[in-house]
């Protein structure tokens, strides 16, 4: 081994050690249900594709002919020539989509919150360091962004507006912008935050409230609306319920032309390609149309929660598609992710730093694409875990 690398190999031992080393699985997916790896189909419970919408024929044909139409990629940055026709009127959609006065599409949800949140928090820009109050859960991606900016953040209890009154109070300073960052739905926990509530706060306060509405859009709230109202700048994905890939930002036209002006991860960047385009815009057309399908989801969702939690399994506060299990230890995660592969259902272990410690999880991902038939084979699968810890436990 090369001795300049022998430090990364070390930190690589030790984290195989503590059972919290990622590998890359190759996989084969050519339905939103089913997953393939080294040739053996799994239902896949690990998907974000919460509607079924990446095989969609309507996201398929448009990404085709936009493809055809203007080519593979764009070209350059927005702001050299990358800026195509379309970008405007998928704004306009959006923007309406969040009842937003404007939005700005971006490249990835993580890019989004990694430099919209810099740009915001620019100390040159606000003429001093910004009291930035965060959900102690909120996405790698806005920490990313708070240390990009390099200000401190003052970190709530998950989901707790008390907690985020007494901070707001605390350090109140009439000399420094204040902000609110919270995901609407939380990644991991599949819990819902008290928007209304923590909207309100922000008012009183004069604060901006900053929403990453990823888990929400296109499949919770009205019309598959999210739940960012009340939100001042909402963040979200196209890559979950929408079916392919890309960001965007809903907020006010001078919010809107601030991050076009300061936004490095908008400037410097090469602008989403038109195949990429297509299928999000196929995507906004079709969302009011999938009632139905989220209807379907959230059902599918209750009836796991349930029955899970009848097994004896801790579903944490989740009520919406994403359930995790919670088992503690990293080991124990991948023990029960390993016992559900064998039974044909793949559903990944999340270990620290992505949840925090003994909170590991196996996030169990519900989507449009599942049957009851799914579901009863995983609560089985379940079910047979829970009576081998049983006997372990017992023995
Ligand atoms: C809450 C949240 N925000 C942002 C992102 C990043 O989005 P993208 O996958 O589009 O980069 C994710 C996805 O992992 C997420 O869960």
């Amino acid at each position: 081994m090369d001795g300049r690398e022998s430090r990364y190999q070390a930190f690589l031992e030790k984290l195989s050690r503590d059972h919290l080393r990622r590998d890359l699985t190759e996989v084969a997916a050519r339905h939103a249900r089913i997953l393939e790896v080294g040739g053996r189909p799994y239902v896949n419970l690990a998907s974000n594709d919460y509607l079924g919408l990446r095989f969609h024929e309507a996201l398929i044909e448009r990404a085709c002919a936009w493809a055809r139409e203007f080519g593979t990629g764009s070209g350059a940055s927005r702001l050299v020539t990358g800026n195509l026709g379309m970008f405007g009127a998928i704004e306009r959609k959006v923007a309406a989509l969040k009842k937003q006065p404007a939005a700005l599409l971006m490249a990835s949800g993580f890019q989004a919150n990694a430099g919209v949140l810099k740009a915001l928090f620019d100390t040159a820009v606000l003429g001093a360091e910004p009291l930035v109050f965060s959900d102690r859960l909120n996405h790698a991606s806005m920490h990313f962004g708070c240390q990009a900016a390099g200000v401190h953040q003052f970190r709530y209890r998950h989901l707790d507006a008390g907690h985020l009154a007494v901070l707001l109070e605390q350090h109140a300073s009439p000399d420094r912008a204040a902000f609110i960052l919270t995901e609407s739905v939380f990644s991991m926990d599949g819990d819902v935050a008290p928007i209304p509530e923590i909207a309100q706060l922000a008012r009183e306060h004069g604060a901006i409230l900053v929403v990453d509405d990823a888990h929400a859009t296109g499949i919770l709230g009205e019309g598959g609306r999210g739940l960012s109202d009340g939100a001042d700048l909402v963040i979200g994905t196209f890559s979950k319920a929408l079916g392919s890939f890309g960001a965007y930002v809903a907020c006010s036209e001078t919010m809107r032309d601030y991050l076009v002006n300061r936004c490095g991860a908008l400037i410097y960047s090469t602008a989403l390609p038109p195949p990429v385009l297509g299928a999000i815009d196929a995507a906004l057309d079709l969302l009011p149309t999938l009632g139905a399908e989220r209807k379907r989801v959230a059902d599918l969702s209750a009836h796991f929660r349930r029955e899970a939690q009848r097994l004896g399994y801790d579903t944490a506060g989740s009520s919406t598609q994403i359930v995790p299990v919670v088992s503690g230890s990293a080991d124990d995660a991948l023990r029960l992710s390993e016992a559900l592969r064998e039974a044909g259902f793949w559903a990944t272990a999340i270990r620290p730093p992505t949840v925090p410690q003994g909170t590991s999880r196996v996030r169990c991902v519900l989507t449009a694409a599942h049957t009851p038939q799914d579901l009863d084979g995983l609560l089985d699968a379940l079910s047979a875990s829970a009576r081998r810890l049983a006997d372990a436990a017992s023995n």
